[in-house]
Order: structure tokens, then C-alpha cells, then sequence
């Protein structure tokens, strides 16, 4: 099966990743390690991460066309060449186009908390997201978790509790090197932030479900239409 390339085009030292079809699953070096941002925004945490840690691959997934930009231009002037971004949904990549337990580590900070109860079925954590988030962690590898919002805080703490294929572990440490552009701005302002992480344990290596996308939460006509 042809997949999709993840190296820039000839010519260009673009770190956006090229999606010729979003059917299928992109190739990734093996050999490296592989970690992976959900929601990277434009790149603070990553970049200099990969910048740090030369020897493993560095993806983030970002939906916004303006901080995906942000992202590349701090790898284009910081000449990171082990980073990536890739600017589509992170519930779908997760389920369709990463490779099965490569994952080393998986950072989520500060994801959108939808508070309102009408939004909550747009929060990333539930069952789905947890189990395309197993399929793509190698066993033992990590989701490091952080939110200025204590209700989602508990919500996921939950979320993870009820699943035997997650164990908490402590979470990373929280120094100033490793905020990212709303860690900071939450610190400024004085917000409490509340982290956890979770490995990833052996489990029954079923196939994922395919997704169902309501018809009203397809793309159409160039326009990615939100749930009700
Ligand atoms: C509150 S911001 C936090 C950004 C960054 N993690 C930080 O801490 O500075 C949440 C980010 O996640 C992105 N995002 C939210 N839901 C997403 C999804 N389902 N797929 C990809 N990106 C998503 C948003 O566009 C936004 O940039």
C-alpha cells in the first residue's frame, strides 16, 4: 500500500507534514523513537524538545493553520529537522494514520476543557481517544497530561481509572523549560495547574473499531462541519 510520505517535498524545508490522502497511515523510521504532542499549538514545548533530543522523532498535531505556520517557522530558524507537524484532527490520526505501539511518549497540555455540558462531547478524553491512544503507545510508553481546569482534571483522572490497559505513574517535572505558551500564560496569572501521567500496560492487541462520523460531522465542500 502507497502511504503517506513524511518528509517535506524536494526542495523545500517545510516541517508541515504533506497529506496526499488521509486514508493512509503515514511511514515513520522505525528505528527512531517517536514522540507526539496532541494540540502542540505553535510549538514551544516541542520544538525545543526535539531540539534537545536530536536522536528521536518529534510529531505534533495541531488544527490551527496559523500556530501549525508558527510551528514550522521556529523549525525552519532553529534548523530542528526531527520535528514535524501535521495540521488535522487528533482523535482521527490517532485512529488511522500512526503506526501500532511506536509512541514513546505522548504529551497533551492545556486541551480545550469544552466546560459547558452541551460541549463535553467535544472533549478529546473518552473511550475513543483512549483506545487509539494504547494502539499507538509502544507498552510501557507514556501520555503525560496538563490542565489549568480541575473538573476536566478529575474527568480524565476518571477516564483513566476505568481502563486496566492505563496505570498512573507520577508526572513529569514541570520546570519553566518545559511550559507551553498557555502553561505560561496560566502561571502568569496565578492559575493552579493540575498534571498526571499514565503507561501504557499489556493488554488484548484488538483491531480499532472503525470510526463513526456522523453525516453532519463530515467534510463537505472544503468545510469540516462541527457536531451539534
Ligand atoms: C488551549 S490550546 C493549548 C495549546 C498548547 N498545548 C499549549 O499548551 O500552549 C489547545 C490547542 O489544541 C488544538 N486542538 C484542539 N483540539 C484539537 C484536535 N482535536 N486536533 C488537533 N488539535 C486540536 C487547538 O487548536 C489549540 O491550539
Amino acid at each position: 500500500m502507497k502511504r503517506n510520505e513524511i518528509t517535506a517535498p524536494a526542495g523545500t524545508e517545510s516541517h508541515v507534514l504533506k497529506v496526499s490522502d488521509i486514508t493512509k497511515p503515514f511511514e515513520f523510521d522505525l528505528s527512531r523513537p517517536l514522540e507526539i504532542e496532541v494540540g502542540c499549538g505553535k510549538g514551544q514545548f516541542l520544538t525545543r524538545r526535539a531540539a534537545e533530543n536530536p536522536d528521536c522523532d518529534f510529531l505534533g498535531i495541531e488544527r490551527m493553520l496559523e500556530r501549525v505556520r508558527l510551528f514550522d517557522g521556529k523549525c525552519r530558524r532553529g534548523k530542528i529537522g526531527n520535528a514535524k507537524v501535521l495540521r488535522l484532527e487528533a482523535l482521527y490520526t490517532f485512529h488511522y494514520l500512526l503506526p501500532a505501539h511506536h509512541a514513546r511518549k505522548v504529551y497533551v497540555f492545556f486541551p480545550d476543557p469544552w466546560p459547558k455540558k452541551k460541549h463535553h462531547s467535544h472533549r478529546l478524553f473518552g473511550p475513543l481517544f483512549l483506545n487509539a491512544l494504547w494502539k499507538r503507545l509502544e507498552i510501557g510508553g507514556r501520555l503525560e497530561f496538563a490542565t489549568d481546569h480541575r473538573e476536566y482534571f478529575e474527568t480524565v483522572k476518571e477516564c483513566f481509572a476505568g481502563d486496566s490497559r492505563f496505570e498512573e505513574v507520577p508526572p513529569m517535572d514541570r520546570p519553566k523549560e518545559v511550559w507551553t505558551e498557555f502553561e505560561t500564560m496560566f502561571r502568569e496569572q496565578g492559575l493552579p495547574i493540575y498534571s498526571a501521567a499514565w503507561r501504557s500496560l499489556e493488554a488484548d492487541d484488538a483491531e480499532l473499531e472503525p470510526l463513526r462520523i456522523p453525516p453532519e460531522a463530515e467534510p463537505r465542500e472544503g468545510i469540516a462541519r462541527r457536531y451539534e
